[in-house]
């Protein structure tokens, strides 16, 4: 039986990619900053793991608590959305801390393991914000687009040593606690030049249209690992299909 092991569990597209992989008999490492078990099914196949992707010693802890794992998913993260005026340099150290370095962190500690058994899929979670430049994400973007170069890089690194990396690119998901958890980092001062900005993209986000529903990354990233033919972008939503289509 096959192990995945899944940052971010306690909320959005974590808790689905881990509901989905319990559904189809693998073996789940779900792993939550605050571990909870009232949040996926009961199963003997299912352990909950405390991972904070920022702090090393918990990284340890947490693949030693794993053990063998055939796949990886880097899901965890954080979101932005300002004026880049408005946003503090600890503010920008935090995105990248969980974005960009807590993904390396979490591939380094798994590669050892991957190598020495000649096989191994890691899958990062970024956006499709990352295809196209858009206004007040500059931060998050640069974070995710490290990570779509780092991933890209990494699978001619690794390919001949049997390991797959994959990126998973959702599009905007407003059903999950990205919007809510992002806001404690969205306090600083804006200057009232970048109203009208603001208030033209808050618009656009509130009109109708296609959007990503947590099942279609799930899905995204079932395919990641399990389809060796898999392409490296793998779009996730019905706005993410779109938006790939046009480029
Ligand atoms: N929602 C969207 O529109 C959207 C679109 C494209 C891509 N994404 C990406 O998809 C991924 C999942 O987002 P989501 O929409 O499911 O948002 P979410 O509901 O906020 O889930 C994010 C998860 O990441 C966890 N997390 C945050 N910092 C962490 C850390 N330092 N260590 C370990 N876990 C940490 C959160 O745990 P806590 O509960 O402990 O905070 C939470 O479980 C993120 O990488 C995000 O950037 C989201």
């Amino acid at each position: 039986m096959k192990t995945v092991m899944i940052t971010g569990c306690s909320s959005g597209f974590g808790l689905e990619i881990a509901r989905h992989f319990l559904d189809r008999d693998w073996q789940v490492v779900a792993t939550m900053r605050t571990p909870r078990t009232d949040l996926l099914p009961a199963s003997d196949r299912l352990r909950v793991v405390a991972l904070d992707v920022t702090d090393a010693d918990s990284v340890r802890a947490a693949i030693a608590a794993a053990g063998p794992i055939d796949a990886l998913v880097n899901n965890a993260g954080i979101g932005l959305i300002n004026p880049l005026e408005a946003v503090s340099t600890d503010t920008v150290r935090a995105v990248f801390e969980t974005n960009t370095l807590g993904t390396i962190a979490m591939t380094q500690a798994v590669l050892p393991a991957m190598r020495a058994r000649g096989a191994g899929v890691i899958v990062n979670v970024t956006s499709t914000v990352t295809l196209v430049p858009l206004p007040l994400l500059s931060v998050y973007r640069a974070s995710k687009a490290a990570v779509n170069a780092f991933t890209e890089s990494l699978a001619l690194e690794l390919a001949p040593l049997g390991i797959r990396t994959r990126l998973v690119l959702p599009g905007r998901a407003p059903d999950t606690r990205f919007g809510e958890n992002a806001r404690p980092l969205m306090q600083g001062e804006i200057p009232a030049a970048y109203a009208p900005l603001m208030d033209d993209v808050f618009k656009r986000m509130r009109e109708p249209g296609p959007v990503t529903q947590a099942q279609d990354v799930a899905r995204g990233v079932w395919q990641a690992v399990t389809d060796p033919a898999a392409p490296m972008r793998i779009p996730a939503g019905a706005d993410a299909e779109a938006l790939a289509a046009s480029l």
